[in-house]
């Protein structure tokens, strides 16, 4: 399973780079806002920065919701750099756009998931990756891991090819369930990734050896 950040902020996207773990990038509208990036320029040269940063996939997403727009939009971006990733929303022209970009080849993450009819969706259009939100579904009483365990198991039966990338990640737990579930990419805040090296016995057992250590 690959991993990748989920956040615009550069000291994080470094922190998660320098551990030697991280395999690309996702930022949304809402990840950007919170660092301030305003206007297209900042937002191009954000990303481009991003790029420079970490060699894997980035994803940058459209803000256009109509047809034209969004093909211009992710052409621009796509123009950035290789390997940014067009990601667009799920809604109708979303999915025409898909199958543009795929069509002139173009990398695409199919984005705002919360179910397997609309990830067969994307999949048809040729996305190279769908992106269920898992912490949102959990928040509205639903079970996220179940979604992400439903889409392996169709795309394996259909032999799609697109990527399962599970987003909106809560916790380090999240993380392992989902790499059991059969998730291809999980992206997730910095905690929950240096989370998954916490453990007790880790703590004890490490203590317990630099004390015997001394005697040595
Ligand atoms: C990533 O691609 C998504 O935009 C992100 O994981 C959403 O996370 P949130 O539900 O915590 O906002």
């Amino acid at each position: 399973m690959k991993f990748f950040i989920d956040t615009a902020n550069l000291a994080q996207i470094k922190e998660a780079h320098d551990l030697g773990i991280l395999d690309g990038v996702t930022t949304n509208p809402s990840l950007m806002a919170k660092e301030g990036i305003k206007g297209e320029e900042a937002i191009m040269n954000h990303y481009k920065t991003i790029c420079e940063i970490v060699d894997g996939d980035i994803s940058a997403e459209v803000l256009s919701t109509e047809f034209n727009a969004i093909i211009a939009e992710g052409q621009k971006l796509a123009a950035i750099h290789p390997n940014i990733v067009v990601k667009v929303p799920m809604i109708r022209d979303g999915v025409k756009a898909i199958k543009w970009f795929t069509d002139n080849g173009i990398r695409t993450n199919c984005t705002l998931v919360f179910s397997a009819g609309q990830a067969i969706l994307a999949a048809k259009a040729g996305a190279a990756m769908v992106s269920p939100f898992i912490g949102r579904i959990d928040d509205s009483n639903w079970d996220g891991v179940e979604l992400i365990a439903q889409i392996a198991n169709i795309f394996s039966i259909q032999g799609f090819k697109t990527e399962i990338l599970a987003a909106s990640i809560r916790s380090s737990l999240h993380i392992v369930k989902c790499a059991e579930a059969g998730a291809d990419i999980c992206t997730c805040p910095l905690d929950p990734i240096l989370g998954m090296l916490k453990h007790p016995l880790t703590d004890i057992g490490l203590a317990k050896f630099l004390e015997d250590a001394k005697k040595m």
